[in-house]
């Protein structure tokens, strides 16, 4: 199933990596990962998240904060029974390792453009093939996976489009209008409003809105880690002034978690 990056032809094993007809090899990682981005596809020297974001964000899931997210999650792709599902965007892999669990008998696949994400994420679920690889790139085949995952991450819909088989789908985790309204609100003036149903207008044609469901509930953030871990994680870690940032950190509060899920089929 895996493509070479650099010319598409079919990749097979080799000693310790993965090789295509026309020469081009590639190493496997000694955490297991494969590293399929190649240097002329990074428009910087370590593209996607950085080490202090992936760990703030490690530390901020394996809290449980966020468990009931990936629960649900979870449970809609088992739901699909897919035979191959891609997360793509995977970061430290804590969503993708509960995807895997509730697909015991499925080809699991996940890819981040960040290197120091998956290292880290690799170590969750050793069963998975973890790509270091960009998503307007996948070095996946055409029409491969019945089930693609993408959790609050960018995402090329035409590679979606070209990766899925007819009558797979799209598993999409992203927040709605009211997700952390209360840490907006600490952090801006004026808060932004945030249109959720954006990412439906680039859904391209040959495939469809199936199914949409949101998840409220409210999260008491007790622990000044918690906080600063949540602020590094989003954009607001930089975005906010630091003096609204360190008053957020200072005191406990109650936030609103509110997440939208959408099944976007192939047809
Ligand atoms: C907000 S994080 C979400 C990570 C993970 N899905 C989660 O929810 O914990 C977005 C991820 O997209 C990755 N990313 C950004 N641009 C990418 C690209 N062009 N190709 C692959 N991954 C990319 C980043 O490195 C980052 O890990």
């Amino acid at each position: 199933m895996l493509t070479c990056p650099i010319c598409q032809g079919a990749l097979g094993a080799v000693d310790n990596g993965v090789v295509c007809a026309a020469g081009h090899r590639f190493d496997r990682a000694r955490q297991g990962y494969l590293n399929l981005l190649p240097v002329q596809h990074k428009n910087s020297r370590d593209p996607g998240d950085n080490a202090a974001m992936v760990e703030a964000r490690r530390r901020f899931l394996d809290g449980g904060h966020y468990a009931p997210l990936a629960t649900r999650l979870a449970e809609l792709a088992a739901a699909r029974n897919p035979a191959r599902w891609l997360d793509i965007g995977c970061g430290e892999g804590y969503y993708t390792a509960r995807i895997a669990e509730a697909l015991p008998q499925a080809q699991g696949y996940a890819l981040d453009i960040s290197r120091e994400a998956v290292k880290r994420a690799c170590k969750r679920a050793t069963q998975l093939e973890w790509l270091v690889a960009s998503m307007a790139r996948v070095p996946l085949s055409d029409s491969s996976c019945q089930l693609l995952a993408s959790v609050f991450s960018p995402l090329d819909w035409q590679e979606a489009r070209r990766l899925l088989a007819p009558g797979g789908g799209l598993l999409r985790m992203g927040p709605s209008r009211e997700h952390l309204l209360e840490l907006r609100q600490k952090l801006y003036d004026q808060v932004r409003d945030y249109d959720d149903q954006k990412h439906l207008e680039l859904i391209p044609d040959g495939m469809r809105l199936a199914h949409s469901e949101t998840l409220r509930f409210a999260l008491q953030l007790d622990s000044a880690e918690a906080r600063a871990d949540l602020l590094a994680m989003t954009p607001h870690g930089w975005r906010a002034s630091v003096e609204r940032r360190n008053a957020v950190i200072a005191a406990p509060f109650e936030v609103t978690v509110a997440i939208r899920y959408d099944w976007i089929e192939k047809l």
